[in-house]
């Protein structure tokens, strides 16, 4: 499947893009999405492990080795996968300076920035990054093959990941800009999301009512009543696809 004439015409016309990936953008780099994506049969994360007990604090301080554990066994799946064509193809557009282009993603994996992406607005953090629980000061060692969870040198509280867990509140300074971000594109791409995870799934109604154009790129459209074009192709197509 090609993309839309009209829907080129618009893209390449934009002044301002603004582009919110999510877990679908890694998908062909080989990292499972939360969700389930049916045409692949690939299990999803949230099929296998609750994300109660996974990704919530309560799950943290219930057993907090488990959920260091669970990350560390994530990290170790990380660790040996490339950006992909659309991580690429997305920095490129960024550098090109014939538009600007902000990303936003809800990705923790870092794929946008090993692809080449200068500017990232992580709105749910970073897997490879630890802070605190306690003191929220970083934590900077090497935590490669740590077991169990460790101590903050500064203050002996606990140290976790620093991605962003349900029930907690996203980085301000990350929320403050995607909003502008989304604010002020007259198009907004959705790539490779569900967009069943707020506050994210709202940047796309947020760009609508300043007039933006939404596009949805999803090989599974999601049945969002916002969307102006959906484009049911994998991300790597979608962004090959501008290239020509
Ligand atoms: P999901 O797993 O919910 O959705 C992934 C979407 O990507 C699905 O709609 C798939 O159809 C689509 N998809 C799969 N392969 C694709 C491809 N090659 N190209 C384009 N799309 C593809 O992931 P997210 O929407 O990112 O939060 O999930 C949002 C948040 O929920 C995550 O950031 C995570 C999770 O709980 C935290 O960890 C805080």
């Amino acid at each position: 499947m090609d993309i839309e004439p009209e829907v080129l015409a618009l893209i390449q016309r934009a002044k301002r893009v603004t582009i919110l990936t999510g877990a679908g953008v890694s998908a062909e780099s080989g990292v499972a999405t939360f969700r389930s994506y049916k045409e692949e049969t690939k299990e999803s994360l949230w099929s296998r492990y609750d994300p109660q007990k996974m990704a919530s604090i309560d799950g943290f301080l219930e057993n907090p080795n488990r959920v260091w554990q669970w990350y560390q066994w994530r990290r170790s799946e990380l660790k040996s996968k490339k950006p992909n064509d659309a991580h690429k193809a997305i920095a490129n557009w960024q550098e090109s300076n014939e538009q600007t282009v902000k990303l936003i993603t809800q990705n923790v994996d870092g794929l946008h920035q090993a692809g080449g992406s200068e500017d990232v607005i992580e709105l749910h953090g970073n897997i490879w990054r630890n802070h605190c629980l306690q003191c929220q000061a970083e934590y900077k060692e090497s935590v490669d093959g740590v077991e169990n969870v460790i101590e903050c040198p500064e203050c002996g509280g606990q140290i976790r990941p620093s991605v962003v867990w349900f029930g907690e509140a996203l980085p301000e300074h990350a929320w403050r800009d995607a909003e502008s971000a989304s604010y002020s594109c007259d198009l907004f791409l959705s790539v490779g999301t569900s967009s069943q995870v707020y506050p994210a799934a709202g940047l796309a109604a947020l760009a609508k009512s300043q007039g933006a154009t939404v596009v949805e790129i999803n090989p599974e459209p999601t049945e969002s009543l916002i969307i102006d074009y959906t484009i049911a192709i994998v991300a790597s197509q979608f962004f090959g696809g501008l290239r020509r």
